[in-house]
């Protein structure tokens, strides 16, 4: 379904996510300042989901949003979706129980059917996309009427009066810590990159509602550099190509 160029793009991306993969979770918990935890949990609570119901996160990496999420309630069945099998090995790791099932696939083009999921959740994935837009048609596709879907992301820093020591942290502790601790400086350094050239909250919800999503809402953390933003697929199914 992808074209070339994306098929191309998300090799860089299964390299990059590859060779980070080990210390992915102990670099991200650092560099949040341990505030990441606080952010998936809203995250899972912004999809509302029902009590054993069925919860889609896509981009999962090592699934720390569906281990939230079956903590949150351990009845639900939870499928974490990601293009890098590496990510999920290390999670998979983690998951002796077998309480989440685990899928290797492109967001870009889900392997499920139509209103399959009471939610679905995404973290750190949409700035990583080639497409964002026919991400977001995917798990409206996915979602059942009146399902949410919710999107976890970094966004530009907004400040003026911290701006210049968020852009510090962005531009030389991320990449120095990363780099440290992941020996992949590279993958540090399109962080920060792909942070301050990626959508805004507002952005991000207007593409959602072009989209069909309806009740859409947002909140930002950590001084506007972190935002949930949140849609909801309307009982009726949108009109129009998608
Ligand atoms: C920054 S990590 C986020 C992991 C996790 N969601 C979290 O909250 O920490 C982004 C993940 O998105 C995955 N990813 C990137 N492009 C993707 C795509 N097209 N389809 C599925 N997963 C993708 C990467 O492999 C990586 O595991």
């Amino acid at each position: 379904m992808n074209n070339a160029p994306d098929r191309e793009w998300n090799s860089v991306m299964k390299r990059m996510f590859a060779g980070i993969s080990r210390r992915y979770d102990l670099v991200n918990t650092l560099m949040t300042f341990g505030r990441d935890s606080a952010w998936r949990r809203h995250a899972v609570r912004t999809a509302m989901l029902p009590a054993g119901g069925t919860l889609l996160d896509v981009g999962s990496g090592t699934g720390k949003i569906s281990f939230e999420a079956k903590r949150l309630d351990p009845a639900l069945t939870v499928v974490a979706l990601d293009l890098t099998r590496d990510m999920m090995v290390v999670g998979k790791r983690s998951d002796r129980k077998k309480r989440i099932l685990w899928v290797n696939a492109d967001a870009l083009a889900l392997p499920f059917d139509d209103c399959r999921f009471d939610a679905v959740t995404s973290g750190y994935l949409m700035r990583n996309v080639p497409d964002i837009s026919r991400a977001f048609q995917e798990q409206l596709r996915v979602v059942k009427p009146g399902g949410r879907v919710v999107c976890l992301e970094t966004s530009p820093p907004d400040s003026r009066l911290l701006g210049p020591l968020i852009r510090f942290h962005f531009r030389f502790v991320i990449p120095l810590l990363g780099g440290l601790i992941s020996g992949r400086w590279d993958a540090y350094r399109y962080l920060p990159r792909s942070t301050e050239a990626f959508k805004t909250p507002e952005e991000l919800a207007l593409i959602m509602a072009g989209e069909g999503f309806t009740g859409i809402t947002y909140r930002r953390f950590m001084f506007g550099t972190v935002a949930v933003v949140a849609g909801t697929r309307p009982a009726v199914p949108p009109a129009g190509p998608h």
